[in-house]
């Protein structure tokens, strides 16, 4: 990489963010990082020439990042959630998960099956016997590899103890329209993020 490697640090600081239309974007970043996917908290880039990412959050949620570190050190070692290597000020260091969003496998009409929806179950019942409370888990936090297995990624809500239902709903909708004959191959962007808006205006306490 032109001979100079950069601390994750340094390429946590290349991060600066701007905001546009109440929505935090990222401005610029260091060459060498590539966007992997945003949320609500964080960017997250795939680190060059390693199977790592490093998520950055937005000035707002900088204190997440301690707390998000202090939720990965009770899941250690399980195959469905990312391996952490480092946390900063303002940024952890993630395995790198190479595969497909819920979201984006819904979208581009990638069959998810009872299997993987009983996976995640397993992975969470997990969570909660390390003392941790499984929360905000949507589409877009869970993962499917090529191979099939889904990774959960994103557990900084997982120390809040208030319940959360987003999984259970999730679920309840893929048992009572997913299997069924009319529900479509391929589910347009705008339709699960209307859905989305909708359950968030509905049950505003609900993620
Ligand atoms: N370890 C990873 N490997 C590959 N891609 C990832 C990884 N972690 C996150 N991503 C991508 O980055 C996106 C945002 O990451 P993440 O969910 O951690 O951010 P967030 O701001 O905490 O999200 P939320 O809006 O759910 O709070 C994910 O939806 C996913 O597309
Ligand atoms: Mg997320």
């Amino acid at each position: 990489m032109a001979g100079v490697t950069k601390t994750y640090k340094q390429y946590a600081d290349s991060v600066s963010f701007w905001v546009v239309k109440g929505t935090y974007e990222v401005y610029s970043s260091h060459p060498h990082l590539s966007i992997c996917g945003a949320g609500r908290s964080a960017a997250v880039f795939k680190l060059p020439e390693e199977n790592r990412v490093i998520k950055v959050y937005y000035p707002p949620f900088e204190s997440v990042a301690k707390q998000e570190y202090i939720n990965y050190m009770k899941i250690t070692d399980h195959p469905q959630y990312a391996s952490l290597y480092e946390v900063g000020t303002n940024y952890i260091v993630l395995e790198y998960i190479k595969g497909k969003t819920a979201f984006q496998c819904l979208h581009e009409g990638i069959h998810i099956s009872l299997d993987q929806i009983k996976q995640v179950d397993d992975a969470l019942g997990y969570a909660r016997t390390q003392g941790l409370y499984p929360s905000d888990i949507h589409l877009h936090n869970l993962l499917i590899t090529s191979d099939g297995l889904v990774r959960i990624i994103d557990i900084a809500r997982f120390s809040n103890p208030k319940p959360c239902r987003q999984w259970d709903d999730l679920k309840a909708g893929y048992y009572k329209h997913y299997r069924k004959a009319y529900f479509p191959t391929q589910v347009p962007k705008w339709l699960m993020n209307t859905v989305a808006k909708i359950y968030r205006s509905r049950y505003p306490n609900r993620h």
